[in-house]
């Protein structure tokens, strides 16, 4: 039924499968005997964290933090706003930030930033899908790529469009005439 609606499979379930592997084997070494929180950006982000755990054989734990950039528009306001902070008390240890999708690079900036302000020991960035073409933030390199996208909008395995589509097992981008229908 949801697949009505989308115009092309950018990216497949058995792609994120092997780029959440692939990572999650790198991140096993790069933290072998350190501790890790990682730290999950809802919403988009809840689906890839719940898979890159399980792929990361090291003591962690987890927490989630929530800030607004989007809203319900396509188009980033460059305001980014916590909704909810970390649960965690940040000094002293080791973060792992885990995003979906890098666009501007607004959004990570800030939480990278604030995480380093509150004295973490080391902040890293690993996110799913990268859209380099549109960053404005030119030096927020993250540390862990799962697979570049191109500069299109996306939905599916977490990413959405008003909500909708964040369970879809893949990425891909919808046809036109589904932004025209819900926007009138
Ligand atoms: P910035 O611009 O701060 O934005 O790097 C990152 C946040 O923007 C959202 N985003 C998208 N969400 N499809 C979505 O559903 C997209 O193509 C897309 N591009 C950016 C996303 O929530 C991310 O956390
Ligand atoms: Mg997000």
């Amino acid at each position: 039924m949801l697949e009505r609606d989308i115009k092309e499979v950018l990216v497949t379930a058995e792609e994120i499968k092997e780029a959440t592997k692939r990572l999650g084997a790198q991140l096993t070494k790069d933290y072998a005997g350190k501790e890790v929180v990682v730290v999950g950006i809802l919403r988009g982000a809840a689906l890839f964290m719940a898979d890159i755990i399980r792929e990361m054989d090291v003591y962690l734990e987890i927490d989630f933090m929530d800030v607004s950039s989007y809203g319900e528009a396509i188009v980033s306001s460059g305001e980014v706003k916590i909704l909810k902070d970390l649960d965690t008390p940040a000094e002293g240890r080791h973060f792992l930030i885990v995003e979906d999708i890098i666009d501007t690079g607004r959004t990570l900036r800030y939480i990278v930033d604030l995480l380093k302000y509150r004295k973490a020991a080391s902040v890293k960035v690993c996110t799913l899908l990268d859209k380099p073409e549109r960053r404005l933030v030119k030096d927020l390199i993250p540390d862990y790529v799962g697979i570049q996208v191109p500069n299109e909008f996306v939905v599916g395995y977490g990413l959405d469009y008003k909500q909708k589509y964040r369970n879809l097992p893949y990425v891909g981008v919808l046809k036109p005439e589904i932004y025209q229908e819900t926007t009138e």
